[in-house]
């Protein structure tokens, strides 16, 4: 069966959907791009590119203090995207989604708005062994300021996490759980809204890193039940300089301001200043409103898919290329192996090839992967390894494209033999 008619038979029509992706005609070293890199960032379709130049071209202008026309009308699709934000995650109310710069400023500022005001010495956080840096880095500035500690829930031989004993690691001086929703390193899927559930029934507070769910798979930060769900638009079609953090009501209306300065004060005097409503209280100063703009393009662009379709064609795909890398001699795989339980990423070591040097060879053969730690460098501890090579799959990618991949490494092993 040829490819095209193959993908037609899928969730998505893939060779439709390349068509609105620029780059994806683009040439590297002479061969056909190979877009293998989606967990770092994802390609934009031209829908969301056109919707930031005709932002810059008919109507720039800053918002929600304007009057004339320019400003009430990026004010209106700067709110409208926010709008469609809170709509994709089932959030309950536009109130409780922040426009940030990515999931990492969402993460900091809830350590330090909230985590400054509510850890303290003595105090336990629980994060997982699988954090990217970005949910680890926030929690043990804070631990180290309060005199907390944190404590890691451990990962599997399999890579998925160990919670035959979450019940113990839960102490009255456990103040916050936090973990990724999907593993940028693993794949694994986590059981978000079980270990959350676990946390809740304790009065812990919750926070879900959601960078590689959101992007990938239908979310509903009502059901997931987290009292924080941070996530980036630059990984799901959307441009980059613009997160999200989603927060429960009440606790961010109790939470001090994170950033001071212009958009979140209702009133300032020489003496002290008072709060604007929520979201606006935590978007101080001018934001990023094209790209938050064109991020609303993104979210269209996703729903139009349909993120059960989406997930689907990232199973099939990412199905396909276990099956393919595993007939390769001396590969070593992570994560679950079995697609359903995990995220379009797939991390492997092969043989005794550096990964960086993997992704050289497969760079000449127009493939684009990731080799590091992927910024996760104490789960590489866990694994024993200094990193792996990361082959990691969206919307566009083809089983041709995995053919290449397969290729390319065994290019890559012919060239160090
Ligand atoms: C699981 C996870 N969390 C957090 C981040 C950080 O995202 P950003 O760099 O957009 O802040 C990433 C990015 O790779 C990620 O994969």
């Amino acid at each position: 069966m040829r490819q095209e008619t193959r993908d037609r038979m899928g969730a998505l029509d893939v060779q439709r959907i390349r068509k609105d992706f620029p780059v994806l005609e683009r040439q590297v070293y002479g061969k056909s791009l190979v877009y293998l890199d989606n967990a770092a960032t994802s390609q934009k379709p031209r829908q969301v590119i056109d919707a930031l130049v005709r932002y810059y071209e008919t109507y720039n202008a800053n918002i929600h203090r304007a009057v004339h026309a320019l400003g009430e009308e990026a004010t209106a699709a700067y709110e409208e995207a926010r709008e469609k934000v809170a709509r994709f995650i089932n959030a309950p109310s536009t109130e409780s989604v922040i426009f940030t710069r990515n999931t990492t400023e969402s993460i900091n500022l809830v350590a330090y708005a909230w985590g400054r005001a509510n850890v303290g010495a003595g105090d336990e956080i629980i994060l997982t062994q699988m954090e990217h840096h970005s949910n680890l880095v926030p929690w043990q500035l804070l631990a180290q300021e309060k005199g907390a500690s944190i404590r890691y829930i451990e990962i599997t031989p399999e890579g998925t996490l160990e919670l035959g004993n979450l019940s113990g690691m839960f102490s009255p001086r456990t103040k916050l759980l936090a973990l990724p929703h999907v593993s940028n390193s693993l794949g694994t899927i986590n059981p978000a809204a079980e270990i959350v559930g676990e946390a809740k029934r304790r009065g812990v507070t919750t926070l879900v890193d959601g960078a590689q769910a959101t992007p990938h798979m239908p979310v509903d930060v009502q059901a997931v039940g987290a009292d924080f769900y941070a996530f980036s638009s630059h990984k799901m079609l959307g441009p980059t300089g613009v997160g999200v953090l989603y927060g429960r009501r009440e606790l961010l209306d109790e939470m001090p301001p994170f950033l001071g300065g212009g958009e979140m004060i209702r009133k300032v005097t020489f003496e002290g200043a008072t709060w604007n409503d929520l979201p606006w209280k935590f978007e101080a100063g001018t934001p990023n409103i094209a790209d938050a703009i064109a991020f609303g393009a993104a979210i269209d662009y996703l729903e139009a898919l349909g993120m059960e379709n989406v997930r689907r064609h990232e199973i099939e795909v990412t199905a396909y290329a276990l099956d393919r890398l595993r007939t390769l001699d001396d590969i070593t795989m992570y994560g679950p192996d079995d697609p359903e339980k995990r995220g379009g990423v797939v991390s492997f070591n092969f043989g005794d090839l550096h990964p960086h040097d993997v992704g050289t060879i497969l760079d000449r053969h127009g493939v684009a992967i990731r080799a590091g730690h992927h910024c996760t460098q104490p789960l590489m501890r866990c694994l024993g390894v200094s990193g792996t090579a990361r082959a990691s799959f969206y919307v566009y990618n083809t089983q041709e494209e995995v053919e290449v991949l397969v290729e390319g490494l065994q290019a890559a092993r012919d060239f160090f033999k």
